[in-house]
């Protein structure tokens, strides 16, 4: 499988599974379009190990990804837009666009606030509808096809307990990424979702540092251990490919079997 002579926007991806991505599309070959809000040493922090990646790709000549950073706001418009702007201006064009940046705010459903409420959704459906729409619109301009891939979570399906925005965002990702499947398919492009579980990234330090909590949550998860960045991004690699050309309008799950855990004792 080779992304050799793609060019790939992995948005959020100064840490996380959005680095996880990023390393995984550079290692098949792709060039990469780096994007952080408020953390740059993070986004150096992928950059160097795109830098470094030489003899760990996966193809038999390896070709060294060029990476660029971008700081942008996904939850700010004008910023996603001069994001893919900038992103085109640099590498000459795009042809995957990964929705990854996230975020979430744990609070009772009736204690939430309208500044968390705009946080959540603006960042994680607002930024994701806007960037995908400039996105199109230089495909349909360069009359090329194209590959989305939505970072969701299992809780586009899943209730989450006071996340209740956050469901909301996920939710609503699944029912985008289903509209666009049917409006874009005549124009050669795809969209999918990647829904991970509990993965160790940062989004979930609370819960990783509190020995109770993880436990229980260990005890859902039929593999029995947390998610690996590396888990989600081989999978976004490959729908990113060639591979997955007639792949387009799915949720794939990457949770280690949490979603349709149910026992009773
Ligand atoms: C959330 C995590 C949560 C996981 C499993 C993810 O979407 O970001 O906070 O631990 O789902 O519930």
């Amino acid at each position: 499988m080779t992304l050799k002579g793609k060019v790939a926007l992995v948005t959020g991806s100064s840490q996380g599974i959005g680095q996880g991505i990023v390393l995984r599309l550079a290692q098949a070959g792709a060039d990469v379009v780096i994007n952080y809000r408020s953390h740059p040493e993070g986004a150096e922090e992928t950059l160097e190990k795109v830098k470094a990646i030489g003899g760990k790709c996966y193809l038999a000549e390896c070709p060294q990804s060029q990476a660029y950073t971008v700081q942008a706001d996904l939850g700010n418009v004008d910023m996603v837009r001069e994001l893919i702007a900038e992103s085109i201006g640099h590498f000459g064009k795009l042809d995957i666009l990964v929705n990854n940046a996230g975020i979430e705010k744990h609070a009772p459903f009736w204690d939430v606030t309208e500044a968390d409420y705009d946080a959540v959704l603006n960042v994680n459906l607002k930024g994701v509808f806007f960037a995908t729409q400039t996105f199109v619109q230089h495909l349909m301009e360069t009359k090329r096809p194209g590959k989305i891939i939505n970072i969701s979570s299992v809780h586009e399906d899943l209730p989450f307990p006071n996340f209740t925005a956050y469901c909301v965002s996920k939710g609503g990702m699944k029912m985008f990424t289903r509209n666009l499947a049917v409006e874009l398919g005549a124009l050669g492009i795809t969209i999918n979702n990647v829904a991970p579980g509990a993965i160790e990234t940062p989004i979930n330090t609370k819960l990783l540092n509190d020995p109770e909590k993880l436990g229980a949550l260990l005890k859902n998860i039929p593999l029995g251990r947390l998610g690996q960045p590396q888990d989600v991004a081989s999978l976004v690699a490959f729908l990113a490919s060639s591979n997955a050309d007639y792949i387009t309008g799915s949720t794939f799950f990457v949770d280690g079997g949490l979603l349709w855990n149910y026992q009773e004792q």
